[in-house]
This record gives structure tokens, C-alpha cells and sequence, in this order.
């Protein structure tokens, strides 16, 4: 078991005895916060008691300072959110947060060539530049683009090479490595500075590893966990999420052409805020997105956006 620098200090103020500590290495718990993001059944199935879980898990909250409290609605209106402008004009201008909020998981659906990996990488740029934290970069598909980045870094007055670095980009061989990366690497860039997270695309593999109807529901519960991590990170880390998405079509109105993003119920509930991304004509650069259920914002929404060599406009 690697010890990093630090890493027993979390244990030392727990105060466990050797074999709950032995039991949390062994789970491959990385700090009191990632300790915070289990719950009390998933410390027991690690060989926990349930009364020391409840007991950890509650001291825990407590030294991070996440004692369960109710705030006052008056409070949350005056909340201020931590926010990335996305720099794609209308989308900082027409939605409700002027660009993307901390805490919150994004979906940007779309079919091939539509932008999604582009606004993806734009994203990443931007969160390092604006100051808002690291970011690391769940590559599904082997589509991350470096260059693309160091583009964008210029164009926004950033210095290419600190914002490279800056960026952990992580390609998981299949669901079994993302889902063990997203449970106890993740939290680990959290911890240490990262607080955007892009996964692109976020079904992607699932739908190539699980394949037909009699797999649909394993498929599905899988899809489930992971997501759940992801709103657990959201959560005690105020990491803001970024999955981009496939889009099916509509079986019933195959002819019009509708599609809707892959993933359905699960990824559809646990997303904050979601939209659709098009590109009519591939010949021309312009597209245009809409919110799929988006708080705060009438579905007939359009934004316009326009790709080029360093990004969406
Ligand atoms: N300088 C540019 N001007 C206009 N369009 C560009 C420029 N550079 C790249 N493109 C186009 O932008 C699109 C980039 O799409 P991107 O890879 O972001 O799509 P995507 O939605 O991720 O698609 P996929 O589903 O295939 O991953 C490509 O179709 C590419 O041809
Ligand atoms: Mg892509």
C-alpha cells in the first residue's frame, strides 16, 4: 500500500484502531473527504462494523466541517456560486449561471462532428485559466487533442504550457478501470486542485461493453454507480462535472429524425442540466444547442456557436 505524503494524517485524527485502519487502506480510502463519499452499507461490505461506519463517518463529517444542517432559503438566494465562463458567447450570455457552476453535472449531447469533444476541451482550458481549479480529462475515445488546448490557452490569454500541465488526461481501457479511477483516483486530483472533471464521451463505453437488449439492464445499473460517484464528487468536493453524450434515434419517430442522448432515465435524472448540440451541415462551422430540461431556462432557447481552429465561438 503506497503511503503519500500526508496520507496518514486523515487516519491519525480519526482515531481508528489498526484494523478499521487496515480495512479503509485496504478500500482504498484517500482522505476524510473521500471517506465522506461512501456510505455506511459500502464501509461495511470493506469488513467495517456498521457501528464504527456510523461513528467514522460522522466524526468525519464533522472535521470537515459537513455537519448535517438545514440553510435558510434566503441564504441559498444569496448564495454565489463559483462559475467558469464557457467563452462560447450566447451560452455565457442566455444561461441562467452565465457559463457553468461549480457543484453542478453538465450534459452536452449531440451527434458525431457536432463539437462536444471541442467545447470539452474548451472547457478544461477555461477552467485553468479563470482560476477556477485543475482538471482532469476522462478520454473515452482516444480524442483528446493537446494541440487543441494549447490553441485554445492562447486564444484566451493563458500560458500554454501551465495550463497543459495542469491537466491529467486519464483513457480508461474499459468500464471496470473507469469505474475503479472515478471511485478512488478522482478523488485524489480533488484533494490536490483538480475541480473540473470531463468525461468524453460518458456512454461510450458502456454501450460497447454491454451490448443488446439482455445486457440493457446491467448496462444500465452500472451506468447508474458510476454516475452516482460522480454526483458524490459534485457534492463533497463542489467539483463541477462535464459529461459529453451520444445520441440515439427515437425508435418511434425514426423518420423525423429525432434523437435523443444515450443513457436514458439514469443519466437523464442525475445530470443538473442538459443539452442538445447540432450541426446541420457539416460543410459550415455554425451549430446551435438547446436545454434539454434545464432549470431556469424556456426549452426554446437557442444558442448559436461557430467552430474554428481554437475552439467554439
Ligand atoms: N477550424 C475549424 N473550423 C470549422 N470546423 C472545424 C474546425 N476544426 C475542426 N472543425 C470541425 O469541428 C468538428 C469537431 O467536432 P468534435 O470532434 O468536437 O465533434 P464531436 O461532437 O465530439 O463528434 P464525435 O461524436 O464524433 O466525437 C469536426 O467536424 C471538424 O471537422
Ligand atoms: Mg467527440
Amino acid at each position: 500500500m503506497s503511503k503519500r505524503k500526508g496520507g496518514e494524517d486523515w487516519l491519525e485524527v480519526l482515531e481508528v484502531g489498526p484494523s478499521t485502519r487496515r480495512r479503509l487502506e485496504e478500500l482504498g480510502v484517500t482522505s476524510l473527504e473521500h471517506l465522506l463519499e461512501f456510505t455506511v452499507d459500502e464501509l461495511v461490505d470493506a469488513g467495517i462494523e456498521p457501528s464504527t461506519a456510523e461513528r467514522l463517518l460522522a466524526k468525519a463529517r464533522e472535521l470537515v466541517g459537513r455537519k448535517p444542517r438545514a440553510v435558510k432559503a434566503s441564504e441559498l438566494l444569496k448564495a454565489q456560486y463559483k462559475v467558469v465562463k464557457t467563452g462560447v458567447a450566447e451560452f455565457d450570455e442566455k444561461t441562467p449561471w452565465g457559463g457553468l457552476r461549480e457543484a453542478f453535472i453538465y450534459e452536452f449531447a449531440g451527434e458525431f462532428g457536432a463539437g462536444k469533444s471541442m467545447l470539452a476541451h474548451q472547457l478544461s482550458a477555461k477552467s485553468i485559466i479563470e482560476g477556477f481549479g485543475d482538471v482532469v480529462y476522462i478520454d473515452t475515445e482516444g480524442a483528446f487533442n493537446a494541440g487543441l488546448v494549447e490553441r485554445m490557452a492562447k486564444r484566451f490569454g493563458g500560458d500554454p504550457s501551465q495550463v497543459l500541465d495542469r491537466v491529467s488526461v486519464y483513457v480508461p481501457d474499459n468500464v471496470s478501470a473507469l469505474e475503479a479511477f472515478v471511485k478512488y483516483e478522482l478523488p485524489k486530483h480533488l484533494k490536490e486542485g483538480a475541480r473540473t472533471i470531463v468525461v468524453d464521451t460518458i456512454t461510450a463505453l458502456y454501450r460497447a461493453e454491454f451490448v443488446g437488449r439482455e445486457s440493457l439492464a446491467e448496462r444500465q445499473q452500472r451506468l447508474h454507480y458510476l454516475i452516482d460517484w460522480f454526483r458524490r464528487h459534485a457534492r463533497v468536493f463542489n467539483a463541477l462535472v462535464v459529461f459529453t453524450n451520444q445520441v440515439m434515434d427515437v425508435p418511434e419517430a425514426f423518420l423525423s429524425g429525432l434523437k435523443r442522448p444515450a443513457g436514458g432515465n439514469v443519466l437523464a435524472h442525475a445530470v443538473n442540466a442538459r443539452f442538445m448540440m447540432a450541426r446541420p451541415s457539416k460543410q459550415k462551422d455554425e451549430g446551435y444547442m438547446w436545454p434539454l430540461d434545464v432549470p431556469g431556462m424556456a426549452p426554446d432557447v437557442k444558442i448559436q456557436y461557430r467552430l474554428a481552429d481554437d475552439g467554439v465561438y
